[in-house]
C-alpha cells in the first residue's frame, strides 16, 4: 500500500487530492493549520475505507514538521508519496509589501516544499518502499507564466516550485524517485475570495480559456493521480498545465 501525505489538505484542490488519492487506495497523511477543515477532509478520506492521519500543524515550523513525518513512518509507514500543496497567496502591491510578508509567504510555499520533499524523500528510501511507489508532486500555478498583478512574492515562489521540481527529478531520479508537478489554472474555489467581484473574475476565466466552462477540483487531482500512480512511470521533471487551455506551453 502507498503512503501518501498532503499537505494544506483542508483547503479546496488539497481536499480533492486526498479523497483521490483514498480512491486510488493510498493510507494518507494529512496536515493543514489546526482549525475544522482539516478534521473534514479526514472524515472525508475515512468514508473511502483509508487509513488516516491528520495533523493540523504550522509546516513552518520545523519541530511541528519533523514530529509529523516520524509519525506517518510509525503509525503508518514510510511516505511514498508526496504532494506540496499548502500555499498562502497575499495580494499586496510590490511596492509596498513589507519585507516579512514576503518571509511569511516563502517559508510556506517555497521553504515549506523543499523541506517536506527533503523529509519524505529519506523515508521513501526505506527499502520497504518500492521502486515505483517513490513520487512527488509539486503543486504550481499558472500565474508564474505570464505574472499577476499584487501577487510578484506568490508567483515567484511558484516559479521555484517548478525549478525545484526540476532539480529534485534529475538529483532523486537514479534513487527512483520521480519529482513532476502540476500547474493548476483558476479553479473556482476559496481562493478567488481574493478578487472584488468573484463572478465577474469567473467569466474573465472562462473568456480566456479554451474549454468554455470552469474545471472542478476533482479535474485537477485526477492529474495528480495519474503523477503519483503507475500509469507516469517513465515520467519525471515535468510540469503538466490542468487550465483548460489558458495557457499553453
Ligand atoms: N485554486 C486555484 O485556482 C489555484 C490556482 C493556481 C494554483 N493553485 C495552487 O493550488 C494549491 C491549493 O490551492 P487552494 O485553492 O486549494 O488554496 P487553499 O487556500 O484553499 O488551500 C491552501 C491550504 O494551505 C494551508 N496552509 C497555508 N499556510 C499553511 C501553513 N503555514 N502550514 C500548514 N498549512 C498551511 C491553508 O490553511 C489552506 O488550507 C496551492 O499551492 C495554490 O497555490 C490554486
Amino acid at each position: 500500500m502507498r503512503t501518501a501525505v498532503v499537505t494544506g489538505a483542508g483547503g479546496s484542490l488539497g481536499r480533492a487530492i486526498a479523497q483521490r488519492l483514498a480512491a486510488d487506495g493510498c493510507a494518507l497523511a494529512l496536515t493543514d493549520l489546526p482549525g475544522d477543515a482539516l478534521d473534514e477532509t479526514a472524515a472525508l478520506v475515512r468514508s473511502h475505507g483509508a487509513q488516516v492521519i491528520a495533523a493540523p500543524l504550522d509546516l513552518t515550523d520545523d519541530a511541528e514538521l519533523d514530529t509529523f513525518f516520524t509519525r506517518v513512518a510509525d503509525e503508518l509507514a514510510p511516505v511514498t508519496t508526496l504532494v506540496n500543496n499548502a500555499a498562502i497567496y497575499p495580494t499586496v502591491a510590490f511596492l509596498e509589501m513589507p519585507v516579512e510578508k514576503y518571509d511569511e509567504v516563502h517559508r510556506v510555499n517555497q521553504r515549506g516544499y523543499w523541506r517536506c520533499a527533503q523529509l519524505a524523500g529519506r523515508q521513501m528510501l526505506d527499502p520497504a518502499v518500492a521502486d515505483e511507489q517513490r513520487t512527488m508532486v509539486n503543486i504550481a500555478s499558472i500565474t508564474m507564466h505570464g505574472g499577476w498583478a499584487d501577487l510578484a512574492a506568490y508567483v515567484a515562489t511558484k516559479g521555484a516550485a517548478t525549478s525545484l521540481t526540476r532539480a529534485l527529478a534529475r538529483e532523486l531520479g537514479p534513487q527512483g524517485i520521480r519529482v513532476n508537478a502540476v500547474s493548476p489554472g483558476a479553479f473556482p474555489t476559496a481562493a478567488e475570495e481574493i478578487y472584488d467581484d468573484p463572478e465577474a473574475y469567473s467569466r474573465q476565466v472562462i473568456e480566456r480559456q479554451s474549454l468554455k466552462r470552469r474545471g472542478t477540483p476533482a479535474e485537477l487531482a485526477a492529474v495528480v493521480s495519474f503523477l503519483t500512480g503507475p500509469d507516469s512511470a517513465f515520467v519525471t521533471g515535468q510540469t503538466i498545465e490542468v487550465n483548460g487551455g489558458w495557457v499553453m506551453t
